[in-house]
């Protein structure tokens, strides 16, 4: 399995300060060998040509921060996936915490939004996560997994292999967020793994990556990236600035190909 790292930059940066953004965590990524790490960047919509236009030869995929669910249509305000692959976009953020709970998207919409992108051979990762109150609870396992099977209901074995999971716990999302601990995400994300067994068969849904998200910092990251099934890590406010996103890459990678042999038994 590979090393996944990403960002989502929300709704900050113009067009002129995601392309300086882009352009210096280019420079820094040239080096990566992109079969042992995949990068990837998602910015605003209105940047994405711009942003694509600075990627162009480089190691970093570009994504979008939502997508509607047809090709084409009635559908004012949405963005179709052939505009997106149009722009360069490769990789699709579906479901984020803030779609589902300050904007009312339903399992139901992203399950639409998966099998959209699939179709139109865009990657999905697709971002599911517990409240606070569900975890209080006792409702966590119950709420990723039905965030799941209704996502992923239509979704083939084949594929699987175009899928990227990001567990995301609504309560470790953003400034009031209180990171997971790394026993915490390590436990979800076995979960998450298991129900993607029972969908795909182990096979399959061995080689899905999961990746933690939620206040990932530099003081978690090198921890969180060696714990059991966590194959990558999904990251907001310390990634917006070039340089500290390219010196925690730098670290995770570090840590992450020499703990491949040995990650933290818990
Ligand atoms: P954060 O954002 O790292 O700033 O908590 C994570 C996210 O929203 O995906």
């Amino acid at each position: 399995m590979k090393l996944y790292l990403g960002t989502n930059t929300k709704m900050y940066k113009t067009i002129a300060q995601t392309c300086s953004y882009l352009r210096e965590l280019k420079d820094g990524t040239l080096n990566i060998d992109s079969d042992e790490v995949e990068i990837f960047v998602i910015p605003s919509f209105t940047t994405l040509f711009s942003a694509n236009m600075v990627l162009q030869d480089g190691n970093i995929l570009l994504g979008a921060q939502n997508m509607g669910w047809e090709e084409e249509g009635q559908f004012s305000g949405e963005i179709s996936p052939l505009m997106l692959r149009e722009v360069g976009v490769r990789y699709v953020m579906i479901g984020h915490s803030e779609r589902r709970h300050v904007l009312g998207e339903t399992d139901e919409m992203e399950r639409k939004r998966v099998n959209c992108a699939l179709r139109n051979g865009l990657t999905p990762l697709l971002c599911i996560g517990e409240t606070d109150e569900e975890k209080a609870l006792g409702l966590s396992n119950e709420v990723l997994r039905k965030q799941l099977k209704i996502a992923l209901h239509d979704v083939s074995p084949e594929e699987s292999k175009q899928l990227r999971i990001a567990y995301e716990p609504v309560w470790a999302i953003g400034v009031n967020g209180k990171p997971a601990s790394c026993e915490y995400a390590a436990e979800k994300h076995a979960v998450i793994r298991e129900t993607l067994c029972e969908l795909f068969g182990t096979d399959y849904a061995e080689k899905v990556p999961l990746l933690y998200g939620g206040s990932v910092n530099a003081e978690n990251a090198e921890r969180l990236i060696r714990a059991p099934q966590i194959d990558g890590l999904f990251i907001g406010r310390s990634a917006w600035n070039a340089g500290n996103f390219l010196k925690l890459i730098e670290v995770i990678r570090d840590v992450w190909s020499k703990s491949r042999s040995e990650r933290i038994v818990l």
